[in-house]
This record gives structure tokens, C-alpha cells and sequence, in this order.
């Protein structure tokens, strides 16, 4: 990839680039906690987006993306959002510059192999890697966490989704072979060893592109709102759901219209999920993890209501077949992958039987990505 992509610069530009390669992600569990201020338990992996960068002495970023066939040329006097996936670029751009940075032209070739669409952060990917690239050619003295931040502010103005910090944050900060838990309130985080030889991580793609997803994205969020709204008139000391216990949710229950109440008891039961799946994790217990799993799983399809009746499926195949610890929907949900945790020597009869009953149901073959835990956003070229 990386000598195909030099080469590419030369014969477009006529000069060398700098090649940044920014990983998409997994997450093992902590499933829309991140903007409740809870906890969260990703790694990023070895699917990622490539930006070849060099400097072109001008006030415009050329860009050509090489995935869609498709070239595009903007002036650095960004002010407002264009269409589809120019909007990530756009919106770096005009953010690193909101923050006092000065910035020149580029001219950038996009690659990568991260499944657009498949709840693998291709986005955050794009943007921590644009970011990245920038930060070092114009030695901006931007930190890793300002590039998340800058890639989060992004979807918020120029895409239009309220996202957390989660995929910017294990696109920018991943570390081999290491999730990390991360508490999106104080940013503390901290590796923990994903340290399995005879697991892998398995990824399904239920081939649903995760359309509705930004629309009902920011409706949940706002059902959290509305249920922190009316917990606060008894708890006054609280600013988000990572505040509440169980015990507290359930003594108003009747207070709260049914359909909050129900996102709201996800997600303080899911905090303590993650909290109870670290120490599982820290203990080498994976069938605790895994049962911790498919709990989030009911939950994310009964209660937070993202899930749909392909993903369901896969999680209810991946029950029954042998050597899975654990399988769940994985990121905002409506599409995208399921996240699996199978014995190796399992791995391919998993896909077989997954692929087998899946394709005879739903006339389609959802492809199966078998995952390794990498390192973060990074110069690879
Ligand atoms: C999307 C968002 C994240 C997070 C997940 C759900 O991936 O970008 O911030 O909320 O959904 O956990």
C-alpha cells in the first residue's frame, strides 16, 4: 500500500509525500456511553485510511480519492460544509485553523481499506489521519487528543452527528495488542492487554449501511438529555447518566416516559457492564467478558433500540455456534459490523456456518474480517 501510494503522488503531483496511515476500530464493549460520560473499550485496528500529504506552496487543498475515483479541490477560507466525504477534510481544516493554527495548501491522495459504512470508523479514521498529517507538516504542536477533538467537532458541524470521543480518540490513541479503557469524562485512560493467542477478534459485516443511523444517533442522545433532565429535579448534583445508579433510575421510573426510561436503563446497566468486563478482562476471564457481551447485545436491541433484524440474527447464529465467547452489535448500530470473540482454531467453521445461514436468510453474504489490535494514527511512509 505504501509504495503503491508513493507512486500514485509522484505520477499525480509530481513530488514525494508523506504517508500517515490512521487506524479504524473496534469495541470490545462500552456501547453508546461514550457522550453519557461513562466508559468505553476500544482498540483500533489493522484496517486503516492512508493520507499521502506534501505541501504545494498555495491556499487549496487538492485532494484525490482513490476509493471512489474521485478528485476535489477546496480553498483553505473554509466556511461551511459541502457533501459526502469532502465534509471530514472540510471540517479539519476549517477547526485546526479556529484554533489560532496556521495551515497552507496540500495536495493528498486518500486510500485505504477500512469498509465504509460497516461501523468501523472509517470517518474518525479519515480525520485523525488528514489531522495528523497536517499537525506534522506545519509543526502545529497539536496533541493527539486535540486531533480527536478537532475529528469529533468535525461530524458535529460538518457531518451533523452528535458523536462522542470514542473513535477519534482509538483512531489517534491505539496501542498494539492493547484495548484501552477510557473514561470520556476525565479522558483518563488506561491500556489494558488484550492478550489472547488462541482468540481472535471477528468481525461480521451485516452488509446494512448504516443509513439511518445519524438521525436516530442524535435522537438518542437527546432521550438521554430528556432523562438526565428529569433526574436531575432529585439528584441536582448530576450532569450526566454515568451519575446515576440503578437503583436510582428505577425509583422514578414513572416519571420518565417509557421510551426514555428504557434508553436510560441501558445505559447505566451498560456502565456497569464495562466497569464488571475490565476486571473479567484483567482476570483472563473471557466467558465472563463474552457473557457480558451478549448481555449489552439485549440491550442494544430491546432497550436503545439500534440494532436491526440482520445484526440480531448474527448475534443469535454466533450463540449457538461453538468456540464463540462473546458477539454483539458493535458501534451506533442500524448496520455495520458485529463484533465476535471466537477460539482460532474455531474461526473457520464460524464462518462458514455464519456465512451459510445468513446468506440463505438474507439472499446476501456478509463478509467476516478476522482482526488484529494495532497501534494509532502514525507516519508510515
Ligand atoms: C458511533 C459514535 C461513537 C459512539 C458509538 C456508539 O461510533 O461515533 O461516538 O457513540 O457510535 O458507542
Amino acid at each position: 500500500m505504501i509504495q503503491k501510494l508513493q507512486q500514485a503522488f509522484r505520477e499525480r503531483y509530481n513530488k514525494e509525500a508523506t504517508i500517515i496511515g490512521a487506524p479504524g476500530r473496534v469495541n470490545l464493549i462500552g456501547e453508546h456511553t461514550d457522550y453519557n460520560y461513562g466508559f468505553v473499550l476500544p482498540g483500533a485496528v489493522d484496517k486503516k485510511i492512508y493520507v499521502a500529504i506534501a505541501p504545494n506552496g498555495t491556499n487549496t487543498v487538492n485532494v484525490f480519492a482513490n476509493q471512489f475515483n474521485e478528485s476535489y479541490s477546496f480553498s483553505l477560507d473554509v466556511s461551511e460544509p459541502h457533501k459526502g466525504w469532502m465534509n471530514y477534510l472540510l471540517g479539519v481544516t476549517y477547526h485546526i485553523q479556529q484554533r489560532g493554527k496556521k495551515i497552507e495548501g496540500v495536495d493528498l491522495i486518500i486510500d485505504g481499506d477500512i469498509p465504509v459504512g460497516a461501523g468501523m470508523s472509517s470517518s474518525a479514521a479519515l480525520c485523525s489521519a488528514y489531522g495528523f498529517g497536517l499537525n506534522e507538516l506545519f509543526q502545529l504542536g497539536l496533541s493527539r487528543m486535540d486531533l480527536a477533538f478537532i475529528g469529533q467537532k468535525t461530524e458535529h458541524t460538518f457531518v451533523g452527528l452528535q458523536c462522542g470521543i470514542m473513535d477519534q480518540f482509538a483512531s489517534l490513541h491505539g496501542k498494539k495488542g492493547h484495548v484501552m479503557k477510557l473514561d470520556c469524562r476525565s479522558l483518563e485512560y488506561e491500556y489494558i492487554p488484550f492478550d489472547f493467542p488462541n482468540y481472535k477478534i471477528v468481525l461480521v459485516n451485516s452488509m446494512v449501511s448504516h443509513t439511518l443511523a445519524s438521525s436516530e444517533y442524535n435522537i438518542r442522545r437527546q432521550q438521554c438529555e430528556e432523562g438526565i433532565a428529569i433526574l436531575k429535579k432529585h439528584y441536582p448534583q448530576i450532569t450526566s447518566l454515568r451519575d446515576i445508579e440503578p437503583a436510582q433510575l428505577l425509583q422514578h421510573k414513572d416519571e420518565l416516559p417509557p421510551i426514555v426510561f428504557d434508553r436510560c436503563s441501558y445505559v447505566v446497566y451498560e456502565k456497569e457492564r464495562v466497569l464488571a468486563s475490565c476486571e473479567a478482562l484483567k482476570k483472563n476471564d473471557l466467558t465472563t467478558f463474552g457473557k457480558l457481551m451478549f448481555a449489552t447485545h439485549e440491550g442494544l436491541s430491546k432497550k436503545y433500540s439500534v440494532s436491526c433484524t440482520e445484526l440480531d440474527f448474527l448475534v443469535e447464529c454466533a450463540q449457538h455456534i461453538t468456540g464463540v465467547a462473546g458477539a454483539r452489535m458493535m458501534g451506533g448500530g442500524f448496520g455495520g459490523c458485529t463484533i465476535n470473540i471466537v477460539q482460532a482454531d474455531a474461526v473457520d467453521n464460524f464462518t462458514q456456518k455464519i456465512q451459510s445461514a445468513f446468506t440463505n436468510l438474507f439472499k446476501k453474504t456478509p463478509e467476516v474480517y478476522v482482526t488484529q489490535i494495532e497501534d494509532g494514527a502514525k507516519i508510515i511512509g
